[in-house]
């Protein structure tokens, strides 16, 4: 479908090649701010078409049309961009998150789902949170006692990390160890040099000039985040291979299905090594974060936790999107093949839908009783639809256990009193992780 007077109209002149490269990168920090801002002139209201490269991309700033995408539409627009980057960190697309729609990649979330409920739920997933707990507790306790002020995010690094590695290898760490803070510094590398993408993103011609050495660098990075990965794989190959045949986590279980599935000759969407390893990345890579029995009785601690994530949309701009056929936006026409990003900071902080949306306040999530009330109609923290977060259930759940046992046993404060705010980092388009801050921490009597 040729673009047409139809299509959402487009606030910046197109270059050729480019397209809007130049105006994107005169946005600033915040893009989810500035396209929120750009939206709220009449003319491009809800939605308008940018062209990232050649990309024809669309920015969905308002929850009629974010509802339309993934919900109404949902079997339209699911499936995901190639992108030079996204291609080198994925294996050329080999995980869920970025998987081409279809039905390797259908079988293979399912497979997912599976996992998680199995290994990375109810009794299973509680022990492992308190694992994780109470090794952060000490390492907080232990930082405390100096009896000054301290960066906390090591310390909440170290709970994410044991949470998810326990989840995926039945492996903790301690706050000091070499290899999970090895895989922490390259973590942190990994998205600062992907940071708002590859020139080759956007110009995919570009893939084929000489490797600069911000590529380079790309390409020693995703081996060690690859080697880490894989290491903890081969040492579950060689458990079950010396056969053990007892499936102790998420890593077991994954192997323990394909090799089921290899067994099965009419199965024609076979799930390798590689997807294998891959799904344990999608879930390792997920941010994870309380207890699932006592949650119904914890209504104004989830309401903290969903401003929380209204406030601080991690997210801002989602993974893109992408139409497998010729559909609909509002009035408009949108082709196959179109990129659509769900603009989550602007659903998250349209003033029409949240009263002083830069306040932070847990009872807009609370009914007169103080009881949860409904989803509130612009509030999508995990995205929704066919590409909904895999790891939303494991997500909650964790972080309805953490939060509630860290206020238990400590008092946490900030050295700046009611001053304190946190910053959010928001110059990578990608994520908004918030800055490092220093908190005051006395233990409980
Ligand atoms: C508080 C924590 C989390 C938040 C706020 C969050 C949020 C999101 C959002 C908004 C998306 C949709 C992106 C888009 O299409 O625009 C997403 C996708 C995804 N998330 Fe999460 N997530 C969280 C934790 C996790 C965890 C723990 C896992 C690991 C199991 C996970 C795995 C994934 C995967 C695999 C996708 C891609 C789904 C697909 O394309 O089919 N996430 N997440």
């Amino acid at each position: 479908m040729p673009p047409s007077t139809t299509s959402p109209p487009a606030p910046w002149v197109r270059i050729p090649v480019l397209g809007n490269l130049l105006q994107l990168m005169r946005c600033g920090d915040n893009m989810g701010e500035y396209f929120y801002d750009l939206s709220t002139t009449k003319e491009y209201n809800k939605v308008f078409t940018i062209y990232m490269g050649c990309h024809r991309t669309i920015i969905l700033n308002h929850v009629d049309v974010i509802q339309e995408v993934l919900t109404l539409r949902q079997n339209d627009y699911v499936d995901r961009p190639t992108m030079y980057s996204a291609e080198k960190m994925t294996d050329g697309g080999m995980d869920i998150a970025m998987g081409k729609f279809g039905a390797v990649w259908k079988h293979q979330r399912k497979v997912a789902q599976l996992a998680i409920k199995n290994y990375a739920s109810g009794e299973n997933l509680e022990r492992m949170v308190d694992e994780a707990l109470n090794i952060t507790l000490e390492s907080i306790l232990k930082e405390s006692a100096k009896g000054e002020a301290f960066n906390i995010k090591p310390h909440l690094v170290l709970l994410v990390m044991n949470t998810l590695a326990g989840v995926c290898f039945g492996k903790t760490y301690q706050l000091e160890d070499a290899e999970m803070n090895d895989f922490v510094d390259i973590t942190r590398e990994v998205l600062d040099v992907f940071n708002n993408g590859l020139p080759a993103d956007f110009i995919p011609i570009l893939q084929y000039l000489p490797t600069s050495s911000r590529e380079k660098k790309i390409d020693v990075l995703v081996q060690k985040y690859f080697d880490f990965l894989e290491k903890h794989l081969k040492d579950h190959v060689e458990k079950a291979q010396s056969g053990s045949d007892q499936l102790n986590d998420l890593t077991d279980y994954l192997l323990w299905h394909t090799e089921q599935e290899e067994k099965d000759a009419s199965n024609k969407n076979l799930l390798t090594q590689k997807h294998l390893l891959m799904t344990v990345f999608d879930v390792f890579g997920g941010a994870g974060p309380v207890l699932l029995s006592h949650r119904t009785k914890m209504p104004y601690t989830e309401a903290c936790m969903k401003e929380n994530q209204r406030r601080g949309s991690v997210l801002q701009l989602g993974i893109p999107l992408v139409t497998t056929c010729d559909t609909k936006i509002d009035k408009y026409d949108v082709p196959k093949g179109t990129l659509a990003m769900v603009n989550y900071w602007a659903l998250h902080n349209d003033p029409e839908q949240w009263h002083e949306p830069s306040e932070f306040r847990p009872e807009r999530f609370l009914d007169a009783e103080g009881n949860l009330g409904p989803k509130p109609r612009s509030y999508y923290p995990f995205a929704g639809g066919r590409r909904v977060c895999l790891g939303e259930g494991l997500a909650k759940s964790t972080l309805m256990m953490v939060i509630p046992k860290l206020y238990q046993a400590l008092k946490i404060s900030s050295p700046l009193g009611d001053q304190f705010r946190i910053q959010l980092d928001t110059s990578s388009s990608l994520m908004s992780l918030p800055q490092p801050y220093d908190v005051i921490v006395e233990q409980r009597k």
